[in-house]
């Protein structure tokens, strides 16, 4: 990174330069500014090296293997919920394997399955609901900890990555609705 002292010295070295080639001050004058803005437009502030390894590697307990919770720790909280992500990095773990899907009106949610039918007291496909549907089920219902979750929502993709950067979490997902079979339903549904 230059210095004050060295950007003076840097710059009134091109001054000169482009004033010798091509022998006009208010040429070189109106260059050099050019020059300069550009480089003040295009300076970013260094970041320190400890800082960006946090959020480019996961971090792994004393050097040994990424821990990655599945479905987002499913044993401990109701699983595919921030609920689940919270438990996977208080026991530990450096990832989560979430699961994404989306709603009739193209929400990306965390869902594992293509119904409700298993994890929550609704039931019918994922992609046939709309999210303000989908928002009013209980996610925690069918779960061995109900009780201590229970109102647990299934929550969106951006809330999902908001809770895993909150957590320092690596994110491992898996898609389960083809977005080609997202486009066949709404074209069913528009036929219908
Ligand atoms: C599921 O639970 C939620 C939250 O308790 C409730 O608002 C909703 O009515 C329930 N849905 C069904 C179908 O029972």
């Amino acid at each position: 990174m230059l210095q004050i002292g060295d950007e003076v010295v840097y710059f009134s070295a091109v001054f000169l330069l482009v004033m010798l080639g091509t022998r006009s001050a208010t040429g070189a004058s109106l260059l050099t500014a050019f020059l300069y803005v550009f480089m003040v437009m295009f300076r970013f502030p260094p970041v320190p090296a400890e800082q960006a390894g946090r959020v480019l590697r996961p971090r792994a307990p004393s050097g040994g293997v990424p821990v990655v919770a599945h479905r987002g720790g499913s044993h401990d909280a109701p699983e595919n919920t921030l609920a689940a992500i919270r438990e996977a990095s208080r026991n530990g773990a450096t990832g989560v394997q979430l699961d994404l899907s989306f709603t009739a009106d193209g929400v990306p949610v965390l869902m594992h399955d293509e119904t409700l039918d298993r994890t929550t007291n609704s039931s019918g496909p994922v992609n046939k609901l709309q999210f303000a549907q989908l928002r009013r089920v209980d996610a925690a219902v069918r779960h061995r900890l109900k009780n201590k979750f229970s109102g647990e929502k299934v929550p969106t993709l951006r809330e999902a990555v908001e809770e895993c950067i909150r957590h320092q979490l690596t994110i491992f997902f898996d898609v389960k609705g083809q977005p080609d079979k997202y486009s066949d339903a709404r074209s069913t549904d528009a036929s219908d």
